[in-house]
């Protein structure tokens, strides 16, 4: 049996008993360890205080021992099987290449522990609902590395357009360009599920979603070159036009064929935002607030303060602090997140092969 997590009850004794919540850890076991997870996440869980990684998993034990042994994680293991049997391991960080997430969040629910997924969630919008019916079925919760929302930038567009400060939502722009890794997963569609509409939009369209409050309701988009499931080959570059649930238009890009650059305008009937650099952790974001005075000036620009912060802390430290107290209520993505955005893509892989707006009812 795994080790339980603790109720809201132990939570209220810990805490009347005067012990500092930072005591409490979080026994993290991950199951895939790339590059992305040993260069961004172990040192995430390590500087965070309430989590730890107990044990990881690669596909080869040496692999899997020379990680551990560097990231100073107790136990090494081979297989997927052998981590979710470790009666430590009390939630799953799935790190996997996107191939592997279905397989490997099944088998963690199966297991009865609860899971923090990289994005995409799945491969399509079909095996996300799969991994969320799974979750649901084993009473266990399901998250997803949607991370932007723990940046700056993305959280004040959020706020300046909910609280009103940039009027009523006319639109918004998001585009996320970077050039792709050659020789790897990522090019090859029947593994990665498709080029950067599945790499760098996840990160797109949560930001759309996420600082707009809405949803959307139809696509209209251009993927070129088209994906191709029997050869293998992936996208360059996907443009889309959604409609959101509320009526603004939004526009959308994601490529693999040009340098570095992302950002988003976010157009309101009183203000904009127009931020650079504020999906990638590379550079520097830098926001401006742009007000519409009317004639004679009729643009004010100022710059906004956007500090960087350590993004994947703040994730796994919610994650973790919602297993450990039912009652924080998490910033992260869910299982229901990962199923909306893989229907957006879906939806734009299908309006760019059939030429012709697609609804999402
Ligand atoms: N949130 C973010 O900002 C962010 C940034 C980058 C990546 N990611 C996500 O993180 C995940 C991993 O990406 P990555 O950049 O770390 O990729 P990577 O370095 O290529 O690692 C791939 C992972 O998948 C495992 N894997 C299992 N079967 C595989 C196969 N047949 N071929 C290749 N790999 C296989 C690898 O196992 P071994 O450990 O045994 O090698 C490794 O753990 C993806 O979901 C990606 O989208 C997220």
């Amino acid at each position: 049996m795994p080790t339980p997590l603790p109720s809201s009850r132990q939570r209220v004794r810990f805490a009347q008993e005067g012990r500092p919540m930072s005591a409490e850890k979080l026994n993290w076991g991950v199951l895939g360890c790339g590059n992305f997870t040993r260069r961004r996440i172990l040192p995430a869980v390590a500087a965070s205080g309430n989590a730890r990684v107990v044990a990881l998993q690669r596909r080869r034990l040496e692999d899997a021992q020379a990680t551990a042994r560097e990231a100073g994680v107790p136990r090494a293991y081979a297989t997927r099987e052998e981590l979710l049997a470790d009666q430590d391991v009390q939630a799953v960080f799935v790190g996997s290449h996107h191939a592997g997430h279905l397989a490997d969040v099944l088998a963690a629910a199966a297991a009865g522990k609860p899971v923090l997924c990289e994005k995409p969630l799945g491969m399509n919008a079909d095996e996300c609902r799969r991994m969320v019916a799974a979750c649901e079925a084993a009473g266990v919760k399901l998250f997803v590395g949607h991370c932007g929302r723990y940046k700056h930038a993305i959280e004040t567009a959020r706020q300046q357009l909910a609280e009103g400060t940039l009027g009523e939502l006319r639109g918004m722009r998001v585009c996320y360009g970077n050039k792709a890794k050659t020789g790897v997963w990522r090019r090859d569609c029947r593994v990665s599920g498709g080029g950067p509409l599945l790499d760098l939009g996840p990160h797109v369209i949560d930001a759309v979603r996420y600082i707009s409050g809405q949803d959307v309701a139809t696509v209209m988009a251009t993927v070129d070159p088209q994906r191709d499931f029997r050869t293998g080959q992936c996208e360059d570059r996907a443009r889309a036009i959604l409609r959101l649930t509320g009526g603004a238009p939004v526009s959308v890009e994601c490529s693999a064929i040009e340098p570095l650059r992302n950002g988003f305008e976010v157009h309101g009937s009183k203000a904009h935002l127009v931020g650079h650099y504020v999906l990638s952790n590379m550079e520097s974001p830098v926001v401006r607030m742009e007000r519409l005075t009317g004639d004679p000036d009729p643009i004010v620009s100022t710059p906004l303060p956007i500090e960087p912060r350590e993004i994947y802390r703040l994730q796994i430290e919610d994650v973790s602090r919602a297993l450990l107290d039912p009652r924080h209520s998490p910033r992260c993505a869910t299982g229901a997140d990962g199923v909306a955005t893989l229907r957006i893509i879906d939806a734009i892989y299908a309006s760019s092969e059939l030429s012709k707006a697609v609804a999402l009812g």
